[in-house]
């Protein structure tokens, strides 16, 4: 085969690359080669593509979806997909997927600390911890949610989830996704997004990581529609990312895994097949950074629902009812007169998985730690901890910004189940419930 060398190469890894690192926009139409004249013009899938690539489709959803909804994309790669041998269960440590039934779920709110960072040798899809779930892969519906810590780049091993989409929210450490439409770079305080399917390897440039991720079953996350907001604002969509395409060509063996249904699978293909040289389509990998977010709150008194800090959601079939909303508490001004100004008591038919990358949550006092995480399941009471409780309603209500701070919600209408190992890990704290004792009883004259 011949290519020809147009195409900018990374010295560190090998890759072949198009210029630049990325494109802007949500769910656009890209178009990215990394060799010049790799893709086809005016047609998809012309009798022989450019340099003999292979054409490929990649459907993010049915082929028949609503114009609106429909996300594929085209790839042009050395060999086809399908070159490969049958996969074989694989290994999955403390991995889990659907029906998650292992324990019965239980209606206390739950909290955990972050765990201890791994002692072996533990690279990004072996360091994966599922601490809850709901729905089912094969069925379409629901999400699980992961937590990772990694401590070595994957090699000769590349990774496809054919459960979801991978919501990626690192909490420390860069993680470099090198994946088949190219690299994404990703840090603290900013999301990554892998679409169902896309092969990557996952490598640690600056040593360990960890992080959460949201296994979406459901339908794509695509940005909230913003109602009376008007037409800017939240996470805008000029701030997404997606990569220019990037390729490499190695022909050594390399151990593809697989998650199908729950379970990891393995197959030792004799080449990468992180190998489109282009493709173009709406379908892609992308990133986003959580400081571009615009955040909107009240301007008067009270403050709006936490739904008005959705960066990306995944509808479900009931209009305003998510399969996942992902939802942020960034740094922002509290300004609202005569208001409780932490997020307020509630009890919530939908059920709410946070996590923090830093700093502090402003409903907590204390015992939610970056890299910790909390469950509150449908109906389940919750709100400010009494020591935020007790501050909160005395203190002068000047404006006041909170800083240095990034909590984050994945928020689902389908109650989360956790795991075996959530439920039995030292780090989850017993004394959870009692952040709400002793709350004085109300006075009335
Ligand atoms: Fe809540």
């Amino acid at each position: 085969m011949t290519l020809d060398n147009r195409s900018a190469v990374t010295p560190k890894s090998g890759l072949r690359k198009a210029p630049g690192d990325y494109l802007s926009g949500f769910g656009n139409e890209f178009a990215t080669e990394a060799v010049a004249g790799a893709l086809p013009v005016g047609q998809n899938s012309p009798q022989r593509a450019p340099f003999g690539l292979y054409a490929e489709q990649l459907s993010g959803t049915a082929f028949t979806a609503a114009r609106r909804d429909n996300r594929r994309s085209w790839l042009y790669r050395l060999r086809p997909s399908a070159n490969h041998a049958s996969f074989k269960v694989h290994p999955q440590g403390l991995l889990r997927g659907g029906p998650f039934d292992e324990v019965p779920p239980t209606p206390n709110r739950l909290r955990w600390s972050p765990l201890p960072a791994p002692t072996e040798p533990t690279d990004f899809i072996e360091g994966w911890v599922t601490y809850a779930g709901n729905g089912d892969p094969g069925v379409g519906a629901g999400l699980a949610v992961h937590l990772y810590r990694a401590n070595r780049s994957m090699t000769d091993k590349v990774f496809f989830d054919a459960d979801g989409e991978l919501l990626i929210v690192p909490q420390a450490g860069k993680l470099t996704l090198v994946t088949e439409m190219g690299v994404l770079d990703l840090r603290p305080g900013e999301v990554g997004v892998v679409p169902r399917g896309v092969r990557f390897r996952a490598e640690l440039p600056e040593g360990p990581v960890a992080g959460y991720i949201c296994e979406n079953h459901g339908a794509l996350f695509r940005l909230p529609d913003l109602g009376p907001i008007g037409a800017n604002g939240l996470a805008n969509a000029r701030d997404f990312l997606t990569p220019v395409a990037a390729f490499e060509d190695v022909d050594r063996p390399t151990l593809v895994i697989q998650k199908f249904q729950g379970r990891l699978w393995s197959s030792q293909f004799d080449h990468s097949p992180l190998d489109v040289v282009a493709w173009h389509g709406n379908l892609a990998p992308y990133k986003y950074d959580l400081a571009r977010f615009n955040t909107i709150g009240t301007v008067s008194y009270d403050h709006p629902d936490p739904s008005i800090f959705t960066v990306l959601t995944s509808p479900s079939e009931v209009p305003g009812t998510a399969n996942c909303d992902f939802v942020i508490f960034p740094p922002r001004w509290m300004v609202a007169e005569n208001t409780f100004r932490p997020p307020y008591f509630h009890r919530n038919v939908m059920s709410e998985f946070m996590g923090l990358v830093h700093g502090a949550y402003d409903a907590k006092a204390g015992g939610f730690a970056p890299g910790g995480a909390s469950l509150h399941n449908c109906m389940s009471g919750h709100g400010p901890d009494r020591a935020s409780y007790e501050q909160a309603v005395k203190v002068d209500l000047k404006p006041h910004k909170i800083q240095d701070t990034l909590a984050f919600m994945f928020e689902s209408r389908w109650v989360f189940r956790p795991t075996r190992f959530a439920m039995e890990t030292p780090a989850m704290q017993l004394d959870y419930d009692h952040c709400w004792d002793g709350f004085e009883k109300a006075r009335l004259p």
